[in-house]
């Protein structure tokens, strides 16, 4: 596979040059092409060295006056890859502007193009950014959506490139998607994913230590495998790296509730991941509560709705739903009696007693146990394996069951 990088002056051009090693190693043919601003922020030597091919910035070749051919650099790669891309860049590309080798490419190339945009929080929020964003999808390119974090500028919040490891993942999981085996082409996915925060006053919640990654991979899994992908995701600040998966941000249990049983009825799937509050606060305070002098405080807590629970006494017979039990002991006792008081087609069992498993972690170790009485045991893989587990028995169910 052969990657054309487009790098533009943006801060995140440094991390260019670890974007071009990862594509390296996994065995990508990289040829690089910057704008005289990308140059400013990191040297085409340092690129040209990782990537083992000279570095294009203009269209010809300093003193021997050869000409770099725009039209063969586009034709030559299999995807070009504009990372980072500034705000300036993308308004250029979405209104045909040709002022140097970089854009001439983009404008020649034949293959796909995925842009990894990178800037401060309000240039991405500002219409014109979003909507050279917009015109960009409507010329068939794709957006690997900014991340949310700290900014070169001391801000927070969304505008930061997308880190080269999930850069590369966008590549690995698009090539999956262009495969022949779209096992969920036209299948309609509903997940949750992440914590809920239940609100105390305005500035305390009761929260949990979920990360919302398994469920964020099993969306990712599911949309390379052509399926439509809507994720109902809490508090955390991860995002799906296709940006053609809908994210529904949520707070509360409640709104994860109202937002995913909206869905449900329209989708083929459920899979719901989410580390939901069992309790919230019965009242919450509209101003912070102040500490009074050797009085302690207690709470008033009551039940949330169970989401699973819930779809699982509404599920239509071509519907399949998916639970997820964090349990502590008797595991597979008290996940088998959940697949039957939820109605699932099947649970996913992690115990918080295997190492590297459960919340925060990369890696999970889980075991299936589905309505047919079926108990498979999985080794400790990576949440993106464990993703493609958990699909590969779902399609086993659903021939099954067909
Ligand atoms: N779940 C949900 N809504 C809730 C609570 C849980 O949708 N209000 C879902 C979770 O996303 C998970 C599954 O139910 O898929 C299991 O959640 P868990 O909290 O382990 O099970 P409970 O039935 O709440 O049982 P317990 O807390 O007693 O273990």
């Amino acid at each position: 596979m052969k990657v054309l990088l487009g790098i533009c002056g943006s801060i995140a051009a440094y991390k260019s040059a670890m974007l071009v090693r990862l594509l390296v190693k996994e065995g990508y043919e990289v040829k690089v092409i910057m704008t005289d601003d990308a140059c400013e922020f990191i040297t085409p030597l340092t690129l040209s060295t990782l990537s083992k091919n000279a570095v294009v910035t203009s269209f010809t070749t300093g003193k021997g006056g050869l000409w770099n051919n725009h039209v063969e650099l586009g034709l030559w790669a299999d995807c070009m890859l504009i990372a980072p891309a500034s705000a300036n860049t993308l308004a250029k590309m979405a209104n045909g502007i040709c002022d140097n080798v970089l854009l001439a490419t983009y404008l020649s190339a034949k293959c796909p193009v995925m842009i990894a945009p990178a800037m401060d929080l309000d240039m991405w929020k500002h219409p014109s950014t979003q909507s050279n964003i917009e015109r960009l999808k409507s010329f068939g390119n794709t957006i690997i959506d900014v991340e949310d974090g700290e900014l070169a500028s001391g801000l927070v919040g969304k505008g930061r490139m997308a880190e080269p490891e999930n850069i590369l993942d966008f590549l690995r999981q698009r090539a999956a998607r262009s495969d022949e085996r779209k096992h969920f082409a036209g299948k309609r996915f509903v997940l949750t994913a992440g914590p809920t925060f239940e609100p105390i006053d305005p500035v305390r919640f009761i929260g949990n230590r979920s990360s919302g990654k398994m469920g964020i991979a099993i969306a990712e899994a599911a949309y390379a495998a052509g399926a439509e992908v809507t994720i109902v995701l809490g508090p955390t600040n991860r995002r799906p790296v296709f940006a053609g998966i809908e994210v529904i941000s949520v707070m509360t249990a409640e709104e994860m509730f109202q937002e995913t049983t909206k869905r449900f009825p329209a989708a083929d799937v459920g899979i719901l991941t989410a580390a939901v509050a069992d309790f919230t606060p019965m009242t919450k305070a509209d101003q912070k509560i102040k500490k009074k002098k050797g009085e302690g405080m207690s709470l008033e807590l009551g039940r949330t709705k169970d989401i699973l629970k819930h779809l699982g006494e509404h599920k239509q017979a071509h519907q399949k739903l998916v639970g997820f039990a964090l349990e502590t002991q008797n595991g597979i006792e008290n996940a088998q009696k959940k697949l039957i008081k939820k109605n699932l087609d099947f649970i996913v069992l992690n115990s918080l007693a295997d190492k590297g498993a459960g919340f925060q972690h990369d890696t999970n170790k889980i075991t299936i146990l589905d309505k047919h009485n079926n108990i498979k045991k999985f080794e400790l893989k990576s949440k993106k394996l464990v993703a493609s587990d958990i699909l590969d028995h779902l399609e086993h169910l659903w021939t099954q069951d067909a």
